[in-house]
């Protein structure tokens, strides 16, 4: 094993713990962590906030300088993967330079979906680069003097990004439009008992919202951007950033024969359809006991479980126990709360304990039996391991007990160990 080569594609969450994970496993061998951004391994959560907020003192690498020198990790910056060979075990660079590998983890996460009516803007002839979206540490900051006091900016897609930047942008001073297609905001990843609520607090810090008419067409006029909706609203300002979501970074899975189906398809042990390739992160689709199909998660706890699981299962060990099955979990930073989610956002009954206009508050989600699916913690994120304990034991509690403050979560999750 000790001869052997380790080839990571992707310098992201995932590719950056995987590196680590193997390194922490005792593997001796050689390891290559190969990004094509200039950045060492970043964290992507504070690109919407922080990097923002405090440009010049936000710090958002995930190992420390020295890390991977003294681990004797490889780390290939600034270097794109042009080609994977999964039967001659080799991956080539832009430069030429190819590298074989024994095993090979693609941690090639998502890259933004684009919008061509928006695109479009910036070949317009307007007064530099006024369409952004924000992905990686670069856009952030393209955004920073994009985001001034008085700039009038337009957000299309009022999701977890663009709720996050009206977030940011308003509190630099900014004027803020949101504009989203659907009926309602972050409805891909919360109840509307949540997103209505956090809807009114954007409003009442000043956003305009925009919701349930989609983007008909934008144009420069007189210096400035008009966008217009279906609806035949006018929104105009300054800049437009956007955020409609992600697509899962494929092409060279796809190119050298691996299954791909909205995302690389892998195993329980991230393992792909070729037997010494595996996946983890954004890119990758996973089965899902519960769901009864194969599912991406979007998230930087999901990046990170997928790379230990795939950095062990390289290795031969199997995954950590308390791997097994946790509830999903994930969280946002917006309007002065910290909401952090678990489990299913789709159950059909949230009860609250405490009041969403006076946080701290916990939503807890049933489902049709009133069994414990899922919770939403706001501002109160000390209760969320317990809350995901007691999702992962498919409690049932009564809705008094549940909707009381004074009953320690932790208590009822002891209970049901
Ligand atoms: N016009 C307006 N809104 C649109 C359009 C459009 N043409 N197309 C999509 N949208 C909306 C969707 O309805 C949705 O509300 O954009 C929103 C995208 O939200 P997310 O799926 O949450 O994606 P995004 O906010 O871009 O976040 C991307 O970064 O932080 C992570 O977890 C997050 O993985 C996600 C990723």
């Amino acid at each position: 094993m000790n001869a052997s080569t380790i080839v990571i594609v992707g310098a992201g969450q995932a590719g950056a713990l995987a590196a680590a994970e193997l390194r922490q496993q005792g593997y001796a061998g050689r390891v290559v962590l190969i990004g094509e951004e200039r950045h060492a391994p970043y964290e992507r959560p504070p690109l919407s906030k922080d990097v923002l907020l405090q440009p010049q003192t936000a710090r958002c690498a995930i190992h420390g300088e020295t890390f991977y020198t003294e681990r004797n990790i490889e780390l290939r910056l600034g270097a794109a993967v042009t080609a994977l060979d999964a039967q001659a075990r080799t991956v080539t660079l832009d430069s030429g330079e190819a590298i074989a590998f024994d095993s090979l983890l693609l941690a090639t996460g998502a890259r933004v979906r684009r919008l061509p009516v928006l695109d479009a803007l910036d070949t317009l002839g307007g007064p530099g680069e006024s369409v952004h979206t924000l992905r990686t540490l670069d856009d952030a900051q393209r955004l920073v003097p994009v985001l001034q006091a008085g700039k009038r900016v337009l957000l299309v897609g009022a999701g977890v990004i663009g709720l996050e930047l009206a977030s940011s942008a308003v509190e630099l001073g900014a004027q803020v439009a949101v504009i989203e297609q659907a009926p309602r905001a972050m409805a891909r990843c919360a109840p509307p008992v949540l997103t209505e609520a956090l809807c009114d607090l954007h409003r009442a810090r000043g956003v305009a919202l925009h919701l349930g008419s989609p983007l008909a067409a934008a144009a420069r006029e007189n210096g400035e951007i008009v966008l217009t909706l279906e609806d035949g609203t006018r929104v105009a300002g300054d800049a437009v950033i956007y955020g409609i979501g992600v697509v899962p970074e494929t092409a060279l899975a796809q190119a050298a024969g691996l299954r791909v189906d909205n995302g690389i398809v892998i195993d329980a042990q991230c393992r792909t359809s070729c037997a010494h390739i595996y996946a983890a992160g954004d890119a990758a689709s996973q089965w899902d006991e519960a769901s009864g199909r194969h599912q991406r998660r979007e998230t930087w706890e999901n990046a990170n479980r997928q790379a230990q699981t795939a950095a062990r299962a390289m290795l031969g060990l199997a995954p950590e126990a308390e791997d097994a099955r946790e509830a999903d979990w994930f969280w946002t930073d917006q309007c002065g709360l910290n909401i952090q989610f678990a489990g299913n956002m789709a159950a059909p009954e949230w009860l609250a304990r405490g009041s969403l206009e006076a946080p701290p508050c916990v939503l807890f989600g049933l489902d049709g039996e009133g069994t414990l699916v899922g919770a939403i913690t706001v501002n109160q994120g000390r209760d969320m391991r317990s809350a995901r304990a007691l999702i992962d034991k498919r409690a049932r509690i009564a809705r008094e007990t549940l909707a009381d403050p004074a009953q320690n979560l932790r208590n009822l999750a002891r209970e049901f160990a």
